[in-house]
């Protein structure tokens, strides 16, 4: 299939606030001069949130990660998870037309996403709610035919059923996922014949369908306010608990919980910096795994410029540092930059460079 840019296309792009935080959050998981190795969760945060891949959100993160265009346009091409074109405000539905599904009556499906939505795939229906697409198995064959709508399966469909799941999202409800036939799982349709004991006081739903109620994001537009952002590196990120989560994905972005807090001048001691180098001659920090130009040059910035200086911080230095390096932050601790310079003091530059392969500091 051509996969193509659609026609129309916004004028611009930007993520929400929290968003915003939670992309820098990605992106800070790589060293230094692999940002671009952030461009898949970036790319997938902005369809999650616009609902599809516009131009303008492909070269806003292609900027952002330092990337050409050419090589953002790339992947988002190459996956098909990228939808390139609008789809349904409420949802766009993904039949799966694989082996088990297709004889199992996948056709019939998308006969009635052809009658309800569109009759062609990637094609909005007339009130602009759904769209529709067929797929490729999507691994829940024992329960086929299926379809995953927003971000939940819904599986052991009939036409009937679909219609009505359908409807029921019309009208601004979401269905519970999962089986749509009664079984609790993937158990034989006559119930299980074996594991009884495990029948006794278990949940409601599968640990799938439970995960999919308790998220409660099946098509929900994601605004950065729902997903705790996960950092710890960084010493700052809250990390909600599921019921916490949940609540914050029901207020509105305004009233989201900050996902990163702002730096302090006050967390640590700054360590003593110099003037300028010694003797005009700076070390080259970049010998330290995980420092790369920016981040020797904000080193620099701060009278930071030789191995021994970094070396002989103790916690209240590395947390102001920590704290302190602008979009870099936790990276001393992370990076563990003073067993690192520490090292190249004991035993010297090119014994240090020969344990750095393996991370033996
Ligand atoms: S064939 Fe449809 S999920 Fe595998």
């Amino acid at each position: 299939m051509l996969r193509r840019l659609h026609k129309e296309q916004p004028a611009s792009f930007a993520f929400t606030p929290a968003n915003e935080a939670w992309a820098a959050g990605q992106i800070s998981k790589y060293p230094e001069g692999r940002q671009a190795s952030a461009i898949i969760p970036l790319l997938w945060r902005a369809q999650e949130q616009e609902g599809w891949l516009t131009r303008p959100a492909i070269e806003h993160i292609a900027d952002k990660l330092g990337m050409a265009y050419i090589r953002a346009l790339e992947v988002a091409t190459f996956y098909f998870m990228f939808q390139l074109q609008p789809v349904g405000s409420i949802a766009h539905v993904q039949i799966c037309g694989t082996t088990s599904c297709m004889i199992c009556g996948a056709e019939e499906l998308i006969a009635v996403c052809k009658e309800l939505i569109a009759n062609a795939p990637h094609q909005l229906s007339a009130d602009g709610k759904f769209s529709w697409e067929e797929v490729e198995c999507m691994g829940a064959c024992a329960n086929a035919p299926m379809a995953q709508i927003g971000k939940d399966y819904y599986e052991d469909l009939t036409a009937d059923k679909l219609r009505v799941l359908i409807s029921r999202f019309s009208n601004g409800e979401v269905p519970v996922a999962g089986p749509q036939n009664g079984r609790y799982a993937a158990e034989p349709l006559s119930g299980l014949t074996s594991l009884h004991e495990y029948e006794k006081g278990r949940k409601p739903y599968n640990a799938s369908v439970q995960n999919a109620v308790d998220i409660g994001d099946t098509v929900k537009r994601i605004d950065g306010t729902e997903v705790p952002l996960t950092t710890p590196w960084l010493a700052t990120a809250a990390v909600a608990k599921p019921a916490a989560a949940k609540a914050a994905a029901q207020k509105p972005a305004a009233a989201a919980p900050k996902a990163e807090v702002a730096p302090t001048e006050a967390a640590g001691t700054k360590p003593q910096g110099l003037s300028a180098a010694r003797g005009g001659q700076a070390d080259d920090l970049k010998r330290i795994e995980g420092i790369g130009p920016a981040l020797e040059k904000l080193c620099n910035e701060m009278g930071v410029f030789h191995f021994d200086q970094i070396a002989a911080w103790g916690e209240a230095e590395i947390d102001w540092m920590d704290s302190n390096l602008k979009g870099f932050r936790g990276r001393v601790t992370r990076d563990k930059w003073v067993a690192q310079a520490k090292l190249i003091g004991e035993i010297g530059m090119e014994a240090f460079l020969i344990r750095a392969k393996t991370n033996d500091y």
